[in-house]
């Protein structure tokens, strides 16, 4: 019964949009196939600047889909994608999204002494009490570890200038004591911790 209420309000959704704006008329299926044209569908992003989001805890995926749809966080793009989504679109999409694998870490060789200036400001910024000890990230707090290292580098400097505030302001107090080069050093390390 639910599906099939979910399957009319689709159609009844759908129909109303191809009324306005054929271009952007779609189904949920087809928005969620747009989602995984740019976060990747097995997971794992190719994309610059666009985040990874296999294996989010599902928590976390809903509240930043919420703070893109209410436009507490920032991003044209997202704010965009999320505005006429449905409570029940959110809620299906970051359950689907959950399951998707986590991403599989970045290649390109490590910067021995990078690596250990990351270790030790993780160990001093207490990272692992929220994001976990593996840094696979839980409830509404993210997996960190193998995410992107461009978007890592842009999420950590939004922290510190204050342009991302966060549906929780854990990270604005611990980017208190984290200069620039300890986000180069951090987002160089976490993206190549499996
Ligand atoms: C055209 C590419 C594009 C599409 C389509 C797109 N996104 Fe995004 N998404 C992005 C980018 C870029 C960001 C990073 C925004 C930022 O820098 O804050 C993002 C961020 C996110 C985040 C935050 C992840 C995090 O780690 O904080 C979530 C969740 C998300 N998108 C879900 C979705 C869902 C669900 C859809 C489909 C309804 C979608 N996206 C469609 C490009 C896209
Ligand atoms: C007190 C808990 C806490 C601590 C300690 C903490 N974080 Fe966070 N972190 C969070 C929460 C909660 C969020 C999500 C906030 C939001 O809504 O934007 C987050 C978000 C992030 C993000 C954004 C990820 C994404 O997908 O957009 C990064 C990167 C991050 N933290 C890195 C770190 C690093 C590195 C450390 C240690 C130096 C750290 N965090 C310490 C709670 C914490």
């Amino acid at each position: 019964m639910r599906n099939l209420v979910f399957a009319l309000v689709s159609v009844v959704g759908a129909a109303l949009s191809m009324a306005t704006c054929p271009a952007i008329a779609a189904s949920s299926q087809e928005r969620f196939e747009q989602c995984l044209s740019c976060h990747g569908g097995k997971g794992q992003s190719e994309n610059p600047e666009t985040p990874s989001l296999g294996g989010q805890p599902e928590d976390y995926l809903l509240t930043q889909m919420f703070t893109f749809r209410e436009k507490l966080r920032k991003s044209d793009l997202m704010n965009e994608m999320a505005k006429d989504l449905s409570d029940d679109d959110l809620r299906n999409f970051s359950i689907a999204l959950a399951k998707l694998p986590a991403p599989a870490p970045a290649t390109t060789p490590a910067d021995a002494a990078r690596v250990e200036r990351a270790k030790i400001l993780i160990v001093q910024g207490k990272c692992g009490i929220c994001h976990q000890e593996n840094l696979a990230g839980k409830d509404q707090v993210p997996r960190i570890a193998a995410q992107r290292e461009d978007y890592l580098l842009k999420s950590l400097r939004e922290y510190k200038s204050g342009v991302r505030v966060g549906y929780d302001p854990a990270m604005i107090e611990v980017m208190r004591t984290i200069t620039e080069d300890n986000i180069v050093d951090l987002a160089h390390y976490l993206a190549r911790t499996p």
